[in-house]
């Protein structure tokens, strides 16, 4: 209905000379159509939500955990980044190009209201969603008279309409005004996956927790809903455990490069408030070796030589799997921060991968690297810290190893996150099991880079040369976008595929260089979890279509203070789709 009227009006409008951008919103709308009328943005937009007043305040951040307070605080981050964005779109139109309207010669037609209307009450899950206990659905129209409409189940999906409106909104040149030159618009939209996530890996490098919000902005911007903080690895500890002061007092990099208790629910409120579900991951029982430093007498290997006979990278270091002093030490971990975590988040992920089978001859109380002796130590070591996850009302997720190599039987609910690609995620869904996939073929942001570890001279460098790392090449953002979860997967199997997370392991990455790697491919992983890998005919999206409105949302990216690298040259950027393809039809 929407499309027949506005192909009416594009024939009337036709007659228009203003260039304008693309229609650029990322990720793509399930079904979008706009016109080309201007419509502008003032502060006097009078906002309502389920018909009452909402008010606009700089800064708004919510004072409690309920529907309106996120909404409004929504609205205010809206329109503020809005006016805040100093987005002139000059930077995507070749020189000359008439490219903005003329305010003073055709006059100023404003935008009258926001209409908001949620239609069913929040469930409190949906402030830390289980994969699909939120429905982020929501329609958003915009009239040619200036009011605009946007209707949504949850506030969760209020704040997923807020930010696709914000993204149809330029600065003017002349300063003060703000515009959207397609209107009418007709969006409605939801997504495609309800797990849709970037994991950060703070224990090869520390990352303060600015960097880590401005990471929750870039993803809120993207549509991304779950932050995995892969918080302690073998590396360091940076982790504040109240009941356990000596792991991090040892552990961490340095007293500064630390999460406090409070500067952990700072993230995870920030998260929250933002659509953003934050969740933990503590590695075991390999990656622990940092717990050697403060409890020696439960780990095995910690800094042995050489090191890839225990691990895969230094210094290695895994937990006795049969001790009851691992198991004392993690109960009182697990009371510590459980009930920190759980008003915040549904999952805990409790790790598993690359758990050498060596590591347990060095253990006084196995002497044994066979599979026999290992798997039903395992298998328990599993149960035991699972039901303390499901104890503290948080759910399980394990890597892939964990039922794939090892055979450990999970509990139904348990979520397995693959990354060894191949038929990985065809076989944990054909056993059954829910999955996130962080496939590194396609989704390890890392990779591509070249090796961390040294060579010496002689036969060591000519292995070595020419130094690659282990999952080269760069997953540039067309390799990202090709990438489809799904693939291969039977409808059924299908079903159990929540979604997927792009990972950034940080052997290489630290806040100075954590933005240009992470964005915008960890958007276009977003787009496929978002608007699905096939456009609504079915087909795979195109490059030639989303790399226009990449560059435009890359654009907002770097205006929102996110270090976003280009992808293709400025000369791309300003010209037409066409001009920059390698065959053009
Ligand atoms: C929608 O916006 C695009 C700019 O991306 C414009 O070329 C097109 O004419 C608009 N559609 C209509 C029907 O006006
Ligand atoms: C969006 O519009 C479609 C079609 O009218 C309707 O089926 C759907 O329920 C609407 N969704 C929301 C969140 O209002
Ligand atoms: C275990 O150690 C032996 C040497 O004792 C080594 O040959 C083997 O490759 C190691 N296994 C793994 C899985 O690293
Ligand atoms: C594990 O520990 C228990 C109790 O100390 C012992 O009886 C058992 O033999 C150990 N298992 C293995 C495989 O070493
Ligand atoms: C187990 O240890 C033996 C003796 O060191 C070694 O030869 C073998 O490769 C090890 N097995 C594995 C799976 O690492
Ligand atoms: C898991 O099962 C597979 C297939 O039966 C077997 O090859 C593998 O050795 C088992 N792994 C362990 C650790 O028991
Ligand atoms: C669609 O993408 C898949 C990979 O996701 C690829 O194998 C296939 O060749 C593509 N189809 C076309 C028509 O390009």
């Amino acid at each position: 209905m929407f499309s027949r009227l506005f192909s009416c009006l594009s024939v009337f409008l036709a007659t228009s000379i203003l260039i304008t951008p693309t229609t650029a919103i990322w990720p793509a709308p399930q079904s979008f159509t706009n016109g080309s009328s201007v419509l502008y943005l003032n502060q006097n937009i009078r906002v309502t939500y389920n018909g009452a007043f909402i008010p606009y305040t700089y800064g708004y951040v919510p004072s409690s955990f309920s529907s309106k307070e996120f909404v409004q605080a929504g609205v205010s981050r809206t329109l503020a980044g809005i006016f805040d964005s100093k987005f002139v779109p000059w930077i995507l139109h070749k020189p000359g190009a008439k490219y903005e309207p003329n305010p003073l010669a055709e006059g100023l037609k404003w935008l009258k209201t926001l209409q908001i209307i949620q239609t069913s009450e929040d469930k409190p899950s949906a402030f830390k969603p289980l994969a699909g206990e939120v429905d982020e659905s929501y329609n958003l129209t915009i009239s040619v008279e200036g009011d605009v409409k946007l209707t949504a189940v949850s506030s969760i999906g209020v704040l997923r309409g807020l930010e696709t409106f914000s993204q149809l909104f330029y600065q003017h040149s002349a300063g003060t005004f703000w515009y959207t030159p397609f209107a009418p618009v007709a969006i409605e939209d939801a997504p495609k996956f309800p797990h849709r996530g970037i994991l950060m890996d703070t224990s090869r490098h520390f990352f303060p927790v600015e960097d880590i919000l401005r990471t929750i902005d870039a993803m809120a911007m993207s549509k991304l809903n779950r932050l995995h903080v892969h918080v302690t690895d073998s590396q360091s500890w940076p982790l504040v455990i109240p009941a356990l002061p000596e792991v991090s007092e040892k552990g961490a990099h340095h007293p500064s490069e630390t999460y406090s208790p409070a500067d952990i629910e700072r993230i995870q409120k920030y998260g929250a408030y933002r659509g953003v579900e934050v969740y933990f991951e503590i590695d075991m029982p390999g990656h622990i070796g940092s717990v050697a430093l403060s409890h020696p007498e439960l780990i095995v290997a910690y800094n042995e030589q050489p090191y890839h006979w225990w691990c895969a990278q230094p210094p290695c270091g895994a937990f006795k799997l049969n001790n009851t002093a691992v198991d004392e030490f993690l109960e009182t971990l697990f009371d510590d921060l459980f009930p920190r975590l759980v008003p915040y988040s549904a999952y805990f992920h409790t790790g598993g991968d690359e758990l050498n089978k060596n590591d347990s001859m060095l253990d006084e109380g196995i002497r044994s690297n066979s599979s026999e002796v290992l798997q039903p130590l395992l298998q328990k070591f599993i149960d035991t810290q699972h039901s303390r996850v499901r104890d503290a009302k948080l759910t399980p997720v394990v890597w892939e190893e964990i039922p794939l190599e090892w055979n450990v039987t999970l509990g139904k609910d348990t979520v397995v996150q693959a990354w060894l690609g191949g038929d990985s995620v065809k076989k944990l869904t054909a056993k059954g099991h829910k999955v996130i996939d962080s496939n590194y073929n396609f989704w390890y942001l890392d990779c591509g880079r070249g090796q961390w570890l040294n060579w010496a001279n002689g036969p060591a460098f000519q292995l070595g040369f020419p130094f690659n790392d282990w999952c080269g090449p760069t997953k540039s953002w067309r390799l990202v976008y090709s990438h489809d979860p799904t693939a291969g997967l039977t409808p059924e199997e299908a079903k159990l595929v929540l979604g997927g997370e792009v990972a950034l392991w940080a052997e290489t990455i630290d806040p100075i260089n954590f933005d240009t790697i992470a964005w915008p491919r960890a958007s276009v992983a977003g787009e496929v979890l978002w608007s699905g890998r096939t456009d609504a005919s079915g087909q795979n999206r195109s490059q030639i279509e989303a790399a226009p409105r990449l560059n435009e949302f890359r654009e907002r990216l770097v205006k929102k203070g996110v270090r976003a690298s280009p992808i293709t040259q400025a000369f791309c950027v300003q010209g037409e789709p066409w001009e920059c393809e390698f065959a053009p039809a």
